[in-house]
């Protein structure tokens, strides 16, 4: 049932703190401060390569945490939506882990692609949300999120616990193939630790987000801009923007606007820039000043450095609790799911069932 809540999807976006605790339990040992896997002795040590395939935004999931691979286990890593994957001709190489990622379990592309991988002779690890389903039956490793059922068909926690799991196995991979010395991993599990309240103080500002949402409504585009991590989560914003408000929404890397979609900035388009302070805030913040430049309304999502560094001129300011990178995608999560579901429910659509969708995509 929805409780107290309006719609499934707002009661799930609240859901997320427990969950990702949840599903977090399985991941980390907090006594000993050591990282875990729910196949503790499964080995990793002899991956060279990782293949993420997923479809939507289980995809998106898997796109962040090819940022995470790369930098953390230093393992190349290819990356496909199914439906791609699964019709070109692939170049697998042996040693290698194919990483299927979904909701569902069911999701017939992905499930197709991840037959195609077992046939080529890959290890195969799924991360699901439903144990009993198609893909976690056919894996070698199963990944397990414990968000419980989703209904709404936007997906929201799912999202979550897919980044926590993601961190922890891309973690994990890091310290089989020795590259995580034993205060490294003392300090992801402790950062990791620290989502669920990070989640927390990331939904009180549902309020404001609610004002932002009101000027949103309006619009006929939205763009959605981010770097490193927050580019990922720039494509998530705008499909969840699209898909239960029916407004067109695009996700661009902020450094590829000048290479074409600047050109569609006027005071029409609100921009939604997505920048922690960090390494990456200074190049994002100047992309944002290219939007402004032109006129463009940018509402910035950012922490209380960032927004004071950078908040004036904007047309909004959304300001989230200070989070470590690590734990930031699940952080800003919060207020672009909050956005799409606002905006959605001040133009009156259909947020849990949204026009043309279903929750579980089981055709090609
Ligand atoms: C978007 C959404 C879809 C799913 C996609 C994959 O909010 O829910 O894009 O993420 O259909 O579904 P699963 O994860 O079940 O494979």
């Amino acid at each position: 049932s929805k409780g107290n809540h309006r719609h499934f999807m707002i009661k799930e976006i609240y859901e997320q703190p427990i969950v990702v605790a949840q599903t977090l339990r399985s991941y980390l040992r907090r006594i000993d401060e050591t990282l875990t896997l729910p196949i503790p002795d499964f080995d990793l040590s002899g991956i060279k390569r990782v293949t993420i395939v997923a479809c939507g935004t289980s995809f998106y999931a898997g796109m962040i945490a090819k940022y995470w691979f790369e930098q953390f286990a230093h393992v190349p890593v290819d990356l496909d939506v199914a439906s791609e994957f699964r019709y070109r001709a692939p170049v697998i190489e042996p040693d290698g882990l194919a990483l299927f990622i979904s909701q569902s379990g069911e999701t017939a592309d992905t499930l197709a692609a991840l037959r195609h991988a077992r046939e080529e002779g890959q290890k195969i690890a799924v991360v699901v949300n439903v144990p009993t389903s198609s893909m976690a039956r056919e894996a070698d490793l199963v990944l397990p999120t414990h968000a419980g059922p989703e209904i709404g068909v936007a997906s929201t926690k799912a999202f979550t616990c897919q980044l926590a799991v993601l961190a922890a196995l891309a973690a994990n991979l890091a310290r089989a193939k020795g590259r995580m010395t034993q205060e490294d991993e003392q300090s992801v599990v402790r950062h990791l630790a620290e989502a669920p309240a990070a989640l927390n103080a990331a939904l009180a500002y549902e309020e404001s987000i609610q004002t932002v949402a009101a000027e949103i409504a309006a619009a006929r585009d939205v763009l959605y801009l981010g770097r490193g991590t927050d580019y990922p989560l720039a494509l998530e914003g705008a499909l969840k923007l699209k898909e239960i408000s029916y407004i067109h929404a695009e996700g661009y890397a902020a450094g590829e606007m000048k290479h074409g979609p600047i050109a569609l900035i006027d005071d029409k388009v609100p921009v939604i820039v997505i920048a922690p302070s960090g390494p990456l805030f200074e190049k994002t913040v100047s992309n944002m000043q290219e939007v402004q430049a032109r006129g463009g309304k940018v509402v910035l999502i950012s922490d209380y450095d960032g927004i004071e560094a950078a908040g004036a001129g904007c047309m909004a300011t959304i300001t989230m609790p200070k989070a470590h990178p690590l734990i930031a995608p699940l952080v800003y999560s919060v207020p672009i799911q909050l956005l799409a579901y606002h905006v959605a429910v001040t133009k009156g659509t259909d947020v849990d069932q949204p026009r043309n969708l279903a929750k579980s995509v089981t055709v090609e």
